[in-house]
């Protein structure tokens, strides 16, 4: 029987299992209670409490400005709505780069104040140092290679990443020492297939790709994009499976529409 069928509670080691035994791991984003309980009846092995909430709960053009405090409490809502999945935490810039024991101690803050089940930090040997630390710590951390937003100014663009030898060998060293540093995971974000399939093999841990094709480990995608209730956003490994946001605008609509013409409430719907 397929293991996603039989566990209870989704930990890192079942991850792992899964891995080896070739199922591949779902994985989406969420940001509070009422969809994450969703997620979680919908069986989804892991959340992401990503700092995409900067984009897309907040509005903000990237993920720089949400604060750990706001991570925090998009992790706490989150973590309430969930008894299977995997809760992990995007670890917000400026919280973790540069100086590890400012890390060690934003992490903590994350699962103390959150009861989230890890985090997640952008970065190969810059921040190594940093995910070494929070994991001596006994804190799971999980990696983030590839596509990094929170260095878009460092790169000016959202373009695939690692297309070439030099970048593309500088991810397979980072994603190397991840994993011996203790990660249980790597995300994987807008890379070449052929090379996203060149780490999930020689790299023992799962990678989740994202914008990294079929041959990795397990997919994330960021939930408000695969429901269509984000618009703009549209690159090519983005599935949409429902279109929310013409749904929303349609019933919105109609509601004012009601209100207006004094069709709403009507007799059985008042006191
Ligand atoms: O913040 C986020 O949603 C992410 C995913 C895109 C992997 O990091």
């Amino acid at each position: 029987m397929a293991l996603h069928k039989q566990v209870r509670k989704v930990t890192t080691h079942v991850l792992n299992e899964m891995k080896l035994r070739g199922e591949k791991i779902a994985m989406l984003t969420a940001y509070d209670y009422t969809l994450a309980r969703i997620l979680d009846q919908a069986q989804i092995d892991a959340i992401l409490v990503g700092d995409s909430a900067s984009n897309v709960m907040a509005g903000n053009d990237t993920t720089i400005p949400i604060t750990l405090d706001q991570m925090i409490y998009h992790a706490s809502s989150v973590v309430k709505a969930v008894s299977r999945a995997l809760v992990v935490v995007d670890m917000p810039f400026g919280t973790y780069q540069g100086n590890s024991k400012e890390a060690l101690s934003s992490a903590i803050r994350i699962m103390k104040e959150t009861g989230a089940h890890a985090v997640k930090m952008e970065g190969g040997k810059e921040v190594l140092e940093s995910v070494e630390r929070i994991l001596s710590a006994g804190i799971p951390v999980m990696g983030h290679l590839g596509l990094m937003p929170q260095s878009i100014h460092k790169f000016g663009t959202y373009v695939v990443r690692a297309t070439e030898d030099d970048e593309a060998d500088k991810l397979i060293e980072d994603a190397r020492l991840l994993q011996e540093a203790g990660c249980f995971a790597i995300v994987i974000e807008k890379v070449p297939a052929d090379l996203a399939r060149r780490v999930a093999e020689e790299i023992k841990i799962p990678i989740i790709g994202i914008g990294a094709g079929s041959h990795v480990d397990g997919q994330i995608l960021v939930l408000h994009d695969m429901l269509g209730l984000t618009q703009e956003f549209s690159p090519r490994f983005l599935r949409r499976y429902h279109n929310l946001n013409q749904e929303i605008l349609g019933s919105v609509t109609h509601y004012i529409q009601d209100v207006r013409e004094k069709d709403f409430p009507n007799k059985n719907e008042q006191y």
